[in-house]
């Protein structure tokens, strides 16, 4: 079976520690093509990588008949347009979190990918875990549950490769558009912080199923918490759906 081409849009840190190696060792899929705005990064990732060709404007790369499908490994200020364009250009997608900043965004992609009968996939890498899974089998098992406390342990998230040290250049690139002038600052923030625990929320929402309700005690536009590090988080499910 012929291999999927892959472009890699993003040649920074998650791409390198993450996506690349995950894609070279496996057979299905290969990396045609990267790109990067900063094009000495995506030059240099490139041969480290022996990727064939490397890109400065992902437009280009997306022209490109061998890329069937793209990671978007950019910061999440840009997710929502160069999804929207790697869609147009009929590509289908893998998004790092956030697919986008806001909801209606994430509505937009659902529907396009819909529309184009195209894969997209967020970067919820907790749901394919195998100590996962196992899990959702024991707690689907045990019946009802009724309270359930959840802590994040990283484990070896970089696919074992944390002898590579990532590759960085200083070049300067035009800044991703970073005002959402209908989101209050503290609100960014907060999203922010709960990027670092989207993974923790993801996983409990994947073995309980969908909450009702998501409760927080936030003061000042911060999530409560009671520890230095982490935040007290409730998420209330009005009736849990263990077949979810
Ligand atoms: N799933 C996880 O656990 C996890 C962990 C770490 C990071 N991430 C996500 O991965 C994404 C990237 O994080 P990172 O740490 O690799 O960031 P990074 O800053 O190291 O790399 C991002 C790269 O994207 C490039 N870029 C930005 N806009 C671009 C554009 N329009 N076209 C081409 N290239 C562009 C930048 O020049 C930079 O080199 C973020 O969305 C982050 O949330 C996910």
């Amino acid at each position: 079976m012929p291999k999927l081409g892959i472009g890699v849009i993003g040649s920074g840190f998650i791409a390198q520690a993450v996506h690349i190696p995950s894609i070279i060792r496996t057979e299905r899929a290969s990396v045609v093509a990267i790109s990067d705005l900063k094009v000495k990064l995506a030059s240099s990732v490139a041969a480290r990588w022996q990727i064939p060709k490397a890109y400065a404007d992902y437009q280009d790369m997306l022209r490109s008949d061998e890329v069937q499908a793209v990671f978007v490994l950019t910061d999440k200020y840009s997710h929502y347009q160069v999804v929207m364009d790697a869609l147009v250009a009929g590509k289908h997608v893998f998004v790092e979190k956030p697919l986008a900043m806001r909801y209606s965004d994430a509505l937009k992609i659902a529907q396009e990918a819909n529309r184009r009968n195209l894969v997209t996939f967020v970067g919820y890498m907790k749901r394919y875990d195998a100590g996962m899974n196992l899990a959702k089998e024991k707690i689907l098992s045990f019946g009802k549950p009724s309270f359930a406390r959840a802590t994040y342990f990283g484990g070896n998230w970089t696919f074992g490769e944390p002898q590579i040290k990532p590759l960085t250049s200083d070049e300067t690139v035009p800044q991703s558009q970073k005002s959402y002038p209908e989101i209050p600052p503290q609100a960014i923030r907060l999203y922010d912080d709960l990027l670092e625990q989207i993974h923790v929320i993801n996983s409990v929402r994947y073995l309980f199923g969908e909450p009702k309700v998501l409760s927080s005690n936030l003061k000042a536009g911060f999530l409560c918490s009671s520890l230095d590090v982490g935040h007290l988080i409730s998420l209330e499910f009005g009736s849990v759906n263990l077949g979810g």
